[in-house]
């Protein structure tokens, strides 16, 4: 055979495969998500998320400290209130589980990026992410509540807000609350491309935020759609998002892809807890191997598009590559 094109040449080494790689996944790209719960002395390993806990403040600031020895930029916190209502007044409370869990961490560890969730579903007694009226979940009272979360969270220390509601016309209401409020610096994450999807189910038991009735079609998206999910992220751009999220990562590539071409704004995936736990799940039957898989996931992700990954595989990544 009498071969010129040999592409084979470049995979003859590591060293040149090295060379040519064109993705690699960087410890800078991570976002570690935390549960935040009330108490002393808490930590409790989630049953369908093996190696991701429950933790009290204090337990959290221990992990911030692993966190930020490992290098990884920032964290996702999300708070599990003992107490939930009809409308998730928990949320917007100023001395609610994760605004304190927010003046802790911002006075010890000063240098990380705090990141807070912002919805209502881990605070009402129904689970959804909205106010309900005759069972339906309406948009514009919801947003308010939302917008004194986010503000909330921003005057306890988050340095991004992270909106995950996905109701209509919140970004520009965050945006204005808190550019009246002094607060021009602050980042807005929108989650902009937020599926109704069976991948959040661990997350769910998790957070204790399964909805009580229906389900959120009504206002997450239909996992059919792709143009949709460009108007939703021309929207919150227009709005004032600064970053914005296609949620979840791995069977969503095509939109972390199309997103990442069309707009000029960074984009985050959030690869989420039934991604995690597929993999968790098949690691401990002796089926994968974790780290291969995991890599495989992540740089697929980041080859798709997205600058920022969100991941319950953080920590073990950053241990691997750091
Ligand atoms: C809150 C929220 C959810 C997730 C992130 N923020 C759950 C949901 O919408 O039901 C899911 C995260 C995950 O599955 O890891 N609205």
């Amino acid at each position: 055979m009498d071969l010129i094109k040999r592409p084979r040449r470049l995979r003859t080494s590591e060293a040149v495969r090295r060379l040519v790689r064109e993705t690699s996944v960087s410890v800078d790209d991570l976002i570690y998500p935390l549960f935040i719960v009330e108490g002393n002395g808490i930590k409790n390993e989630i049953p369908s998320m093996p190696g991701v806990y429950h933790l009290s403040i204090d337990n959290m600031l221990k992990e911030l400290e692993e966190i930020s020895k490992l290098g990884i930029p920032g964290v996702l916190l999300f708070g599990i209130p003992d107490e939930k209502d009809e409308i998730g007044s928990g949320a917007y409370d100023s001395d609610g589980i994760i605004q304190r869990a927010l003046r802790a961490a911002k006075k010890e560890f000063p240098g990380l990026l705090l990141i807070a969730d912002v919805c209502l579903c881990e605070y009402t007694s129904h689970g959804h992410c909205g106010v309900i009226n005759d069972g339906r979940v309406l948009n514009d009272p919801s947003v308010e509540l939302v917008v004194k979360t986010a503000l909330s969270y921003a005057q306890a220390g988050a340095d991004i807000v992270a909106p995950s509601d996905m109701m209509d016309g919140r970004i520009i209401a965050i945006r204005q609350a808190l550019d009246q409020n002094g607060l021009t610096d602050k980042i807005i994450m929108a989650y902009s491309a937020k599926y109704a999807s069976s991948f959040y189910g661990p997350f769910r038991d998790a957070a204790h935020s399964k909805p009580a009735f229906g389900d959120r079609k009504t206002y997450q998206m239909d996992y059919c759609n792709l143009n949709e999910a460009l108007r939703e992220v021309a929207l919150d751009i227009e709005e004032g998002a600064d970053i914005v999220m296609v949620k979840p990562a791995l069977a969503y590539l095509d939109v972390i892809n199309e997103v990442g071409r069309r707009f000029d704004v960074p984009v985050a995936a959030y690869n989420v807890s039934g991604e995690y736990s597929m993999i968790k799940a098949a690691v401990m039957n002796g089926w994968i191997d974790e780290r291969g898989a995991v890599m495989e996931s992540v740089t697929a992700i980041k080859r798709a598009g997205a600058k920022i990954i969100i991941t319950y595989f953080a920590k073990q990544i950053a241990e691997w590559i750091g």
